[in-house]
């Protein structure tokens, strides 16, 4: 039988997906390193293929997705209020764990109150927009997450709000772009706390201060700070002693809190307006009973045990350490995120081969995530790595660079 499929050159579209080839090239050669399933996770040691592989490259900072009592919590939840919502929090979608999450996440944040969405991605997407209008504008770094350029491609879009996007991590060039602005203008100032990348830290102290010469509100991303810095992980804002400066932190479950969601916190009237605006809340299903349940046992145990942001850092730092010793080109820096520069996408994915073969998994970054010319392998450490977990990943890095010639 004939089948009636269009032939592929029917859709003027898709042509370009037709002729996309650079990623089976790389499959061709055997180096393709995403999108590689996982069936088996105990944290910080995954199965693959088959195999056991050490896990160096997950956002799950804390190593909280394996705690027993975080899994209890997510299947109690399962049991006693099903497996979804199945509405948006403005209407059926509300159960009494997303408010006490909420009331909890304020709380361990400083602020007054907080609003939970359904990840971290649509939260960026879903504060900025209700906040700007025409003639307002946004000034965001440029090496933001994501979810913070949709945001500000949304409200560009639908408020005709005027976007600035400031060379990354620069105050002059900031300051620069903020005396432009006539003094009437309605001004954000959007970064995020730990750039998800490189995993450098913005300067809080110098934004805040030209937030208040320039009459601006700030709102940080602290999807790779939570858990990570701060006062027992409380973040960027705590880490610069800047809670009350900081106008609105947004986050994500997906990392620390070993879940899927994300939040907004800051003034209950600025919140209660979110609330009522925010077309990612009000159009979107609200997060799954078993996820918040998950999110707010992660909580306990960051609140219970601060210990694990230190047990975090250092664990980080031996590696940065190591890497650095051995003669990688290692990006300096103070959180969970150790990027080695390894320059060319080719040397890059065969580093990526040579780690995976020998049992650990790292992310490989390419241009556009990187400037050109800067394929790196990104690196993230969790506080349950073992010292023998590090060490393995700093001696097969040693034997795999030498063999490629990447260190001598
Ligand atoms: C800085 C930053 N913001 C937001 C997000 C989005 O979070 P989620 O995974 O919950 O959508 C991420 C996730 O990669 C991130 O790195």
């Amino acid at each position: 039988m004939q089948n009636s499929f269009p032939t592929t050159t029917d859709k003027k579209l898709f042509k370009k997906c037709y002729a996309y080839t650079r990623a089976d090239d790389v499959k061709a050669e055997g180096i393709y390193p995403w999108f590689r399933p996982i069936q088996e996770s105990e944290g910080p040691v995954v199965h693959m293929e088959g195999r056991p592989i050490v896990m160096a490259g997950s956002n799950n900072y804390l190593g909280l997705t394996a705690h027993p009592s975080v899994k209890e919590a997510s299947i109690k939840a399962l049991e006693k209020y099903g497996t979804s919502c199945s509405g948006s929090r403005y209407l059926t979608g509300t159960i009494d764990l997303h408010e006490e999450l909420e009331r909890r996440l304020a709380k361990f944040v400083g602020k007054e109150s907080a609003l939970l969405f359904s990840t971290g991605y649509m939260t960026g997407q879903g504060v900025i927009q209700p906040l700007v209008g025409r003639g307002d504008y946004i000034l965001s770094d440029k090496d933001n997450h994501a979810s913070i350029v949709s945001g500000n491609l949304m409200a560009r879009g639908g408020m005709n709000t005027n976007i600035i996007r400031y060379k990354h991590c620069d105050m002059g060039d900031l300051e620069r772009r903020l005396k432009q602005i006539p003094a009437e203008a309605g001004k954000l100032i959007v970064t995020d706390g730990v750039f998800s990348t490189f995993g450098n830290i913005a300067d809080l102290g110098q934004i805040s201060k030209l937030a208040q010469e320039y009459d601006a509100q700030i709102i940080v991303d602290d999807a790779h700070a939570f858990g990570v810095i701060g006062e027992g992980g409380r973040g960027t804002a705590s880490k610069f002693g800047l809670k009350d400066e900081v106008d609105l932190i947004v986050c994500t479950f997906s990392k620390t809190l070993a879940s899927i969601g994300g939040f907004v916190a800051g003034e209950e009237r600025v919140i209660n307006y979110l609330k009522h605006h925010s077309p990612a809340l009000i159009f979107s299903a609200s997060p799954t009973p078993a996820s918040v349940a998950s999110a707010l046992a992660a909580l306990d145990i960051v609140e219970a045990q601060p210990e694990l942001v230190t047990k975090l850092a250092s664990n980080a730092n031996k590696v940065r350490k190591g890497l650095i010793d051995l003669g990688f080109n290692v990006i300096p820096g103070e959180t969970a995120i150790v990027p080695v520069i390894i320059g060319d996408d080719h040397q890059a994915f065969h580093l990526w081969k040579g780690l995976f073969d020998a049992g650990i998994f790292v992310n490989v970054f390419i241009a556009p995530a990187t400037p050109p010319g800067k394929a790196m392998m990104r690196n993230s450490f969790m506080a349950s790595h073992n010292d023998e977990h590090l060490d393995f990943v700093i001696d097969t890095y040693a034997k795999v660079g030498k063999k490629l010639g990447i260190i001598d």
